[in-house]
């Protein structure tokens, strides 16, 4: 029986089984890493469009007018004296339309005096106390026009 050169049947044996349980360590790491992945889409960035809603000086201080994105989903946009805020006019509580009092400087629902103030935290009235917030659009001003950001599907 000839043995080849400084390869003992120990040390293949080793050889073999280290690779054998590294390949199996890469395999099952790698599997595991997809199906956390798919668990936790942690990459997946959330991804905003402007859509254009109108022009600044189309909205005086204190108006308000109905805004819709192209889902369908129905928005109130006002100017208060902060700036402009775009709300979702349904509300929380069991879907009344809200709208801007410009009084007040506040979003109201009508049907259990829902109160909301101009960043469309519930203020009072069952939404407040269901901690039901109404839903905010961010804007954007560029030069004389509104843009609104929404998710892109
Ligand atoms: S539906 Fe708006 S307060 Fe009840």
């Amino acid at each position: 029986m000839t043995e080849e050169r400084g390869t003992t049947p120990d040390r293949r044996r080793f050889l073999g089984s280290a690779l054998m349980w590294t390949g199996l360590a890469a395999g099952y790491g790698l599997g595991a890493a997809h199906f956390l992945r798919y668990l936790l889409p942690l990459g997946t960035k959330v991804r905003y469009r402007e859509l254009f809603a109108g022009a600044l000086d189309s909205l005086a201080p204190g108006q308000s007018r109905t805004v819709k994105t192209p889902s369908g989903d129905s928005f109130v946009m006002a100017r208060t004296p902060d700036g402009v805020r775009v709300l979702s006019d349904i509300c929380p509580h069991l879907g009344c339309r809200v709208h801007f009092d410009r009084t007040r400087n506040q979003f109201v629902c009508p049907c259990h005096d829902g109160i909301f103030d101009a960043e469309g935290r519930a203020v009072s009235g069952p939404p407040a106390e269901a901690g039901q917030d109404l839903t905010r659009l961010e804007t954007v001003i560029r030069g004389t026009s509104i843009f609104v950001l929404v998710k892109e599907a």
